[in-house]
């Protein structure tokens, strides 16, 4: 359908170009995780001040969800309170299972529903956001959080 198309064409522009690609040399937390059905690997890194998420860059080798997933999952959390994120994440993995979740701020996400109708593609969807969640909780700061 028209709406399958448009998924796509969402997903493949965040593939080729991948908001938030790159390093960060001074940052709170580094995350390398490992998809072990595939072996694909992501690099998630995050600067948290005060406990904002002021910055947040992702490297890695991945299927086209994967890379799509994470450099959505980045442009939604620069600049949120890393409570705020936590709960993203959250409605996130909702969403993917399929339930009804308010996404109305992460529409371009719901892309990744679109196409994912599998377990093993909606693991490709959810690495990079599990590299978030462990990196908000081992980040090592004395901030305040669920
Ligand atoms: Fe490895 Fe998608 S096939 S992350
Ligand atoms: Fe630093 Fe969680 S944000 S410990």
């Amino acid at each position: 359908s028209s709406l399958d198309e448009l998924y796509r064409r969402v997903i493949m522009d965040h593939y080729q170009s991948p908001r938030n690609r790159g390093e960060i040399e001074d940052a709170d937390a580094t995350i390398q995780l490992k998809n072990p059905t595939c072996g694909d690997q992501i690099r998630l890194q995050m600067k948290i001040d005060d406990g904002k998420i002021i910055d947040c860059k992702f490297d890695g080798e991945g299927c086209s969800i994967s890379m799509a997933s994470a450099s959505m999952m980045t442009e939604a959390i620069k600049g949120l309170d890393v409570n705020d994120a936590l709960d993203l994440a959250d409605r996130f993995s909702k969403m993917m299972l399929g339930k009804d979740v308010d996404t109305e701020d992460f529409e371009d996400i719901e892309a990744l529903q679109g196409v994912c109708k599998f377990p093993a593609r909606i693991k490709c969807a959810t690495l990079s956001w599990k590299a978030m969640e462990k990196g908000i909780n081992e980040c090592g700061c004395d901030h305040d959080h669920k």
